[in-house]
């Protein structure tokens, strides 16, 4: 079988905002508690963080890190996580049914984030609390000093300000489950008050309003509508999240879900540009897409989980092979809309639904996912070219057309290199892919690795998943080509 990519740096999506490889830490299950941190593990730093995973943070280069939900900060209390830890209260968290030490909280987080190289978006509850709340925690944040909460920060050890720029203006709010569910006019003005008062404490702030927590949510367009006729103004980036999984054992419909996901990301930004026009606006609204995944492994685990326990093990999906074939469509997918995609969050990071695992007494290893993720996130960074593609395609039950190939090329900033991200699809066959050099002049190949050969159900509890080289990549001045293997996720890179 045989596919083809052609480059043309006039034919650009966009430069991409690096945010685009961000990732989400909530509290809950093992994410913050045995994640990352743990005071009494072998591989506590002096901090109490786990430096094993640190240093697997790192290395997947996550430049923005979304806290501290999620579901929990619909019933959370900042207030609760800062100040002595002694004295902090412990709570029920009524989102996971599990109990909340607040023994970590919002300058443990940024004294993480700062360790990893990470910023933050910071969220804000809007569920049981609103406007008042989020205007503190901003102050508190984001003011110098000589005020109530920026003094009160000060003396609980943060002289300067944590200058936090991105902010969730609450969680998956459309969701019956979320704690302080709203319709989308109740939300609307929220937001919007929200948001003014906000920009008020900090107008540089970027702000981003929930949209819908799914594609198959039945409030899902007239939700983006409303909840833009009340925001507009006032926010710059409308949120989408989705997660996928393989319930009913179909691979080759489950690797087709990219073209679900593009369908979302098209669908809002129809709705965000009719509101746009509408108002004959000359602003334009974004996309956070600030939670994606696969998330089904652990269905049984939710099911079976006795309420009240401190950090319980929840949503530890242990992701296989085609798990992370399906990542790897995803990050394309994102790279292929990053003209309006400028912030997205793998949901989440470590023990929940996570590339990076810890295992209470062991080291900290790496799901299958994380190969595909890391290698996205460290050289998907640049201009994104348009994807002039061809390609055999199949057909499933849900999609038409099923390309076998996914793929798409970035040119980094000096314009040196281009790096190619490509996945075969196809269980049977490899792809010979040909990728046309248009105006560009190549040279060689700095790098050709696959992520290939395992069963599709195979996880890396073991840790034999590696990426191995592809020995096929050659190029002409003109040309690269490269065989691909049948179920695989390839990185070509060419000087
Ligand atoms: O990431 C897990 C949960 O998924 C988040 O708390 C929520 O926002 C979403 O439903």
């Amino acid at each position: 079988m045989k596919g083809s990519l052609i480059l043309d740096t006039h034919a650009s999506v966009a430069k991409i905002d690096p945010r685009i490889f961000g990732s989400f830490i909530e509290h809950m299950g093992r994410a913050v508690y045995t994640g990352i941190y743990q005071p009494d593990s072998e591989f506590a730093d002096q901090d109490g963080y786990r430096q094993d995973v640190i240093d697997l943070v790192k290395e997947l280069n996550v430049p923005i890190i979304r806290y501290p939900g999620g579901n929990f900060v619909s019933g959370y209390n900042w207030e609760d996580g800062v100040g002595p830890v002694a004295a902090r209260p412990k709570r029920l968290d009524l989102a996971w049914r599990t109990v909340e030490t607040n023994e970590f909280g919002l300058h443990e987080f940024m004294k993480w984030s700062h360790k990893v190289n990470s910023d933050v978006s910071m969220a804000v509850n809007l569920g049981t609390r609103g406007l008042d709340a989020a205007r503190h925690l901003l102050e508190y944040c984001n003011f110098p000093k000589g005020t109530y909460y920026s003094d009160l920060r000060r003396q609980n050890g943060a002289e300067e300000p944590f200058n936090v720029k991105t902010w969730c203006l609450g969680n998956e709010m459309d969701g019956p489950w979320q704690i302080g569910h709203k319709t989308a006019d109740e939300y609307g003005r929220l937001a919007e008050e929200t948001a003014k008062a906000m920009k008020l404490v900090d107008p540089d702030i970027e702000l981003i309003a929930c949209g819908s927590s799914a594609l198959d949510m039945p409030t899902f367009g007239q939700w983006e509508q409303t909840v833009l006729d009340h925001t507009y103004d006032q926010v710059d980036y409308l949120s989408l999240h989705r997660y996928y999984g393989n319930r009913d054992d179909d691979t080759p419909n489950y690797l087709a879900q990219s073209l679900d996901m593009d369908d979302f990301i098209t669908g809002v930004l129809a709705i965000c540009d009719a509101a746009k026009a509408k108002r004959h606006s000359h602003k334009t609204i974004n996309l956070s897409f600030d939670e994606w995944n696969v998330w089904y492994h652990s269905d049984q685990q939710t099911a079976d989980n006795k309420p009240w326990q401190v950090a319980p093990h929840l949503l530890e999906d242990i992701y296989n092979f085609e798990d992370a074939l399906l990542v790897g469509t995803l990050l394309i997918t994102l790279l292929k809309h990053s003209d309006r995609v400028k912030i997205a969050c793998l949901a989440q990071l470590v023990n929940v639904i996570a590339p990076i695992m810890t295992s209470e007494d062991g080291k900290a290893w790496q799901q299958s996912i994380f190969f595909p993720f890391m290698q996205a996130s460290q050289y998907g960074r640049g201009t994104a070219l348009l994807p002039l593609q061809e390609s055999p395609t199949y057909e499933t039950k849900q999609f038409e057309q099923v390309p076998y190939l996914e793929s798409i090329a970035v040119l980094s900033d000096d314009q040196q290199t281009v790096t190619v991200f490509a996945v075969n699809r196809s269980a049977n066959e490899s792809l010979e892919l040909n990728v046309s050099a248009g105006n560009l002049n190549f040279d060689h190949v700095l790098m050709a690795t696959e992520f290939a050969g395992y069963d599709v159900k195979e996880t890396n509890e073991q840790g034999q998943m590696k990426l191995v080289n592809n020995s096929t990549a050659e190029v002409t001045a003109t040309n690269a080509t490269a065989q691909l293997k049948p179920l695989s996720w390839n990185v070509i890179r060419i000087a």
